[in-house]
């Protein structure tokens, strides 16, 4: 993974969540861009998953967190845009298949479903698990081209 730094967006019902994996990043040394939402106010979770397509697209960051009530919809938000892999996580197990096989570059999470713990395990696999590459190439290629 480059050195670039990891954004996190939620709406507010994954505000909490994302403060806690932001704390949790930092702690883990890596440098952080906060997309928001800066605080529990009622928003629209597909204003921050085209926050977090902005930052990607135009290369500040290179991989990302997002967090709304289940990760559904913010997940659905983000994979509109055909260069986003946005995987929506519940254990460790999805997070780092879905490095390891589809080359996630968006770990989505719910934070009314999974707690801290299990969110941090997830976040974990997602940074430190690289993509395996070949019988999934292809499939990760078609992916892209709208087909
Ligand atoms: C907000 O209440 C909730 O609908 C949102 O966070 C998310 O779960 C949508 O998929």
């Amino acid at each position: 993974m480059s050195g670039k730094p990891i954004a996190v967006a939620s709406d507010h019902a994954g505000y909490d969540l994302k403060a806690a994996l932001a704390e949790a990043l930092v702690a883990m040394g890596y440098e952080i861009v906060d997309l928001g939402t800066d605080g529990p106010d009622s928003v629209d979770y597909p204003d921050f998953a085209k926050a977090m397509i902005r930052a990607i697209v135009e290369g500040r960051v290179e991989r990302g967190v997002l967090v709304c009530g289940t990760g559904v919809g913010i997940s659905i938000a983000a994979n509109r845009h055909p260069g986003i892999r946005a995987a929506l996580c519940h254990n460790e197990t999805t997070a780092r298949l879905a490095r390891e096989h589809n080359d996630a570059n968006v770990l989505a999470l719910g934070a009314r479903i999974v707690g801290v713990e299990v969110a941090k395990d997830c976040l974990k696999a997602f940074l430190t698990t690289e993509f395996a590459g070949g019988r999934h190439e292809k499939r990760v290629a078609k992916l892209a081209d709208g087909g």
